[in-house]
């Protein structure tokens, strides 16, 4: 059960990786294309760093790729001499005397070709330059969102010009987490023709299905069309619920003797996955709802907003807030009777919602998207909101 799903590990594997065609035919026909660079981006959690690593080992075949992590404190100089220092060569060096072996060296590309320790757009154009003249050089910088350089963007979009107005055959393709691509390269405007911009939305009911049945396979387990539509439904398209609540709905199945998966087990695997939830999160969900006044209704207006009819970039209103939290709540509420608690949540209880727009058009997000499940599963939890909404 354990390798049939993965929680927390971004995958890696064609194999136990579902759907994402779209994106990653998209992927490859940017990679494919002389001149092309690609920004790949979305929500927290969507699936970003998966998509990366299964399309970097497939292009292993034919191309060289290389995965880089960024982080807090890197600048343009620092990853590269990472993405560097991935890739090596091995060059032979003849012994001198008669019939003595060769001697192969492997080393990295950094001190093969004796990069200086400052690297600039243009040793990195220069290095990408010899290394695609065997084959197609493919760059993965993940976490680009991390790095909080000043200098960073600009140097990417040098480095993505010069590579681009040359014909390099070397693709620098940019992962993180982001709404647009402005948010993440502030400098995309100057090279915008030769940058892809690719969109991870939240994972469709399709895919997230495929997962749940893609995994059970594996363990020749099986599930009701109910039980996988609770898993889906509580997932709100973010893989990490799916894996999890599939993994501990099999597990409950498991041990009560059965090979199929029935609705009462998610029931059960909503309890264990609140508790296998990171800490972050859950710490989060118990700062921003504590009060010390026993009648209060912070649960309840989080839970109304984890639940309110929400746009595909996951915005809502506050009077989508108020149906729901009327529905829950058993009775009509009006907006001032919850806005202060939407301020709050906004301002010093997390901050776990962004407030944004103009008076009397305020719209509001999760900030961290991985809290809105969480929210509603803790909500069955505590009997806030009855099991029977998940079938609706
Ligand atoms: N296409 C997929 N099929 C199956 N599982 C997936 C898929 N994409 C992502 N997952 C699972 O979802 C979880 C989150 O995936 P991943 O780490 O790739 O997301 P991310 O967008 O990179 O997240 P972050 O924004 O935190 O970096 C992981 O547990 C991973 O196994
Ligand atoms: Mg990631």
């Amino acid at each position: 059960m354990k390798s049939a799903f993965s929680p927390t590990a971004p995958i890696s594997q064609r194999d136990l990786f579902a759907g994402r065609t779209e994106q990653m035919i998209a992927l490859i026909d940017a990679v494919d294309e002389a001149g092309q660079h690609i920004v790949l981006f979305g929500e927290r959690g969507v699936g970003k760093t998966s998509l990366a690593a299964v399309t970097s080992n497939m292009l292993g075949g034919s191309a060289l790729s290389v995965r880089v992590n960024c982080q807090n404190g890197d600048t343009f100089s620092t990853v590269w001499k990472r993405a560097f220092q991935e890739i090596s060569i091995t060059s032979q060096v003849d012994s001198a005397g008669f019939g003595s072996n060769p001697r192969q060296t492997v080393q990295s590309i950094l001190v093969a070709l004796d990069l200086p320790d400052e690297l600039s757009p243009d040793h990195v154009r220069a290095t990408l330059t010899l290394l695609a003249r065997d084959r197609a050089v493919v760059v993965f910088f993940d976490e680009f969102d991390r790095m909080q350089d000043g200098a960073v963007h600009g140097q990417f979009a040098d480095a993505i010009k010069t590579l681009s107005d040359q014909g390099v055959r070397a693709t620098i393709v940019i992962v993180g987490v982001a709404d647009n691509v402005s948010d993440l390269v502030s400098e995309h405007a100057s090279v915008e023709r030769a940058l892809a911009q690719i969109n991870m939305p939240r994972m469709s009911v399709g895919e997230l299905s495929l997962i749940v049945t893609r995994g059970l396979e594996t363990t020749e387990m099986t599930i009701d069309p109910s039980a996988l539509s609770r898993i889906t439904k509580l997932s709100q398209g973010l893989p990490h619920y799916t894996h999890l609540l599939a993994q501990q709905a099999a597990l409950s199945a498991v041990s009560e003797g059965r090979d199929n998966v029935e609705p009462d087990d998610v029931r059960g695997a909503v309890v264990r996955a609140t508790e296998r939830t990171q800490e972050s999160i859950a710490s989060l969900y118990y700062s921003s709802t504590y009060s010390a006044r026993e009648k209060n209704i912070y649960k309840e207006v989080l839970l109304a907003c984890a639940l309110a009819p929400a746009d595909d970039r996951g915005f809502f209103a506050a009077t989508a807030v108020r149906e729901t939290l009327s529905k829950l709540l058993n009775r009509k509420v009006e907006i001032p009777q919850f806005a202060g608690h939407l301020n709050a949540f906004a301002g010093d209880r997390g901050p776990v919602l962004r407030k944004f727009g103009a008076q009397r058009k305020f719209r509001y997000r999760f900030i961290n998207p991985l809290l809105q499940p969480y929210v509603v599963m803790r909500g069955l939890e505590d009997e806030l909101i009855p099991a029977s909404m998940l079938d609706e």
